[in-house]
């Protein structure tokens, strides 16, 4: 007989009470009460009714009733993991950011893999883009690097953001589907996105059902910049390279493991690292002045284009090895909060519109998500350097200042005075200058929506063309509603004639609809409106 079944007896009820004695604690209250009976609530005589004064049971069920938290309104399913950056060589010359002073040196990161459209329930493999969100802890605070396995995204400006994510997510009124890119409403808008065009590429292609999250490559989308100590910047995307290769799996495969293991990516995880083969990307970095940008025929401050690495290699500055779960799903991978916003000294934002808009959304999302201002004590987004402001009070508040200072200046030394600012070393922005009428605007750099598309698409193999062109036939064919159908046609003309035939014949669509304007559309020429 086992200690366990030492400490178990029987109640009257004939149900089981396991007890605690030995290396086995005693459950308590939220507040430290040992508690005797967690089968019956407390009631007044053998069949009478239950009793308020029973606080034990109102506290258990009160807690129950508040477990769920809102979910995260893109990228909702989610996995993450933990483990460390090692900075292969200096970079002092391009930039001041501690974690890329010292080669060899290590930073504690966790990893959130995500899908964008699908809610939290919803299945590993569906076709869509995988978030790669790495929260590194460096001495000089939190760096956010909030990524996708895809180097591109669907718009130029976050104010489209809503209507993308809306027109992706199930249709209002049926919530339905719900996984799964498939239907008018999100062609509808893609359709009359062309913008979009590029990222429709990548989204029809393998890419968008890699066979894991180890296979996937990471993007940092947007141009960001680094500084140096002299106050020198440079251009910076980022990019993350599997040691392990890429690979996807065939949309036929897809469809049957979202049935048998709809947490087919997860395990895959899980397995990996709790098995000791941990996985490992290179991060990688184009780096590049204004010169530099300004040769190209598009604006490197656009998210739907990226810089061809045959023109700027990917130089490798650091490794990233995963090699720790984490111990509690909910505390550390659902209560984790990426956010844009947290750069570090020596690297910058540029001013490509859809990152400017991230920056406001992650924290404000998160304010609500996570329950007020204080998010940031929580042990998986709390800093591992010493942290020090003068922020107090809210919701939650575990870090309020201590001693007699909550403001700066004052007339208190040392100690007593709390932090002050640093003379050296501290946060600073590029001074960029800007000069121009305020307007809602978009810059005519921006306007070619099809180059890089058909770039992508030519760059596929054969057999991976064909994925593109079948993917595109199978979800269109959900597309109940004709003009829609002809309207993605008018774009993939304007991408690759053959891609647009195969689809057209794929479809069963023999009047071809001429190519869409090319041209960047402006307010009194968007696309025809659906009026179907
Ligand atoms: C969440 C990437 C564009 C708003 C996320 C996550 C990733 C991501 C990886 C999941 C983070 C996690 O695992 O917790 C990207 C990329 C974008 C992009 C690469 C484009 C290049 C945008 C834009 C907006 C936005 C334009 C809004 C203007 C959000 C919000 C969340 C989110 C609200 C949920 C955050 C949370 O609840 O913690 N994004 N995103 N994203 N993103 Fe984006």
């Amino acid at each position: 007989m086992s200690a366990k079944d030492d400490a178990t007896r029987t109640g009257n009820g004939g149900e089981t009470h396991q007890q605690a004695g030995g290396d086995v604690p005693a459950m308590t209250t939220q507040v430290g009460t040992p508690i005797s009976d967690d089968q019956n609530t407390l009631k007044m005589g053998q069949r009478g009714p239950t009793l308020i004064e029973d606080q034990a049971f109102r506290e258990k069920i009160f807690h129950f009733d508040h477990e769920r938290i809102p979910e995260r309104v893109v990228h909702a399913r989610g996995y993450g993991a933990h483990g460390f950056f090692e900075t292969y060589e200096s970079l002092s010359d391009i930039t001041s950011a501690d974690i890329f002073q010292r080669a060899g040196e290590r930073t504690e990161v966790f990893v959130r893999f995500s899908t964008v459209a699908g809610s939290k329930g919803s299945v590993d493999l569906a076709r869509d883009v995988r978030g790669f969100a790495v929260k590194f802890y460096t001495k000089q605070g939190n760096w956010d690097l909030v990524g996708n396995n895809i180097p591109v995204f669907f718009i130029q400006d976050a104010i489209k953001f809503p209507d993308l994510v809306h027109a992706a997510k199930p249709e209002p009124d049926s919530a339905f589907p719900q996984a799964q890119t498939a239907h008018d409403n999100f062609w509808d808008f893609i359709s009359l996105m062309p913008e979009s065009m590029h990222m429709v590429m990548w989204i029809m292609s393998d890419r968008a059902i890699p066979r894991s999250f180890r296979f996937m490559e990471g993007f940092g989308v947007h141009s960001f910049r680094f500084v140096n100590e002299q106050g020198e910047s440079r251009f910076v995307k980022f990019h993350w390279k599997p040691k392990a290769g890429l690979q996807s799996v065939v949309w036929d495969e897809a469809l049957r493991i979202n049935g048998a293991d709809p947490d087919f990516h997860r395990r895959d995880l899980w397995d990996a690292i709790q098995s000791g083969d941990y996985p490992e990307w290179e991060l990688g970095v184009q780096v590049f002045d204004d010169a530099f940008a300004e040769q190209f025929d598009f604006d490197i401050l656009d998210a739907t284009k990226i810089i061809p690495e045959e023109i700027l290699p990917v130089r490798p500055v650091g490794r990233m090895v995963l090699n720790r779960m984490p111990e509690n799903f909910f505390a550390e991978t659902e209560q984790v909060a990426f956010q844009t916003g947290n750069i570090v000294p020596g690297i910058d934002f540029s001013e490509d519109p859809l990152l400017q808009g991230r920056n406001f959304s992650y924290l404000d999302t998160q304010l609500k998500r996570l329950g007020g201002p204080n998010f940031n004590h929580i042990p998986i987004n709390a800093p591992r350097c010493p942290f020090h402001h003068f922020q107090q009070d809210g919701h939650m508040a575990m870090h309020n200042p201590r001693g007699r200072a909550n403001y700066e200046p004052n007339s208190w030394g040392g100690v007593e005075g709390g932090p002050r600012e640093v003379a050296q070393g501290g946060i600073r922005s590029v001074p960029v200058a800007y000069r121009g009428e305020k307007a809602r605007i978009r810059s005519e750099t921006f306007a070619d929506h099809y180059s890089q598309a058909r770039q992508f698409y030519v760059s596929q193999t054969a057999v991976e063309q064909q994925h593109m062109a079948d993917a595109l036939i199978f979800e269109l064919s959900k597309v109940k509603t004709k003009a829609i159908r002809l309207r993605m046609l008018s774009h993939l003309q304007n991408i690759h004639a053959d891609l647009a035939q195969a689809v057209a014949n794929g479809l069963g669509i023999t009047d071809m609809p001429a190519p869409a304007d090319a041209a960047r559309p402006t307010r009194s020429d968007l696309p025809e409106s659906p009026a179907l």
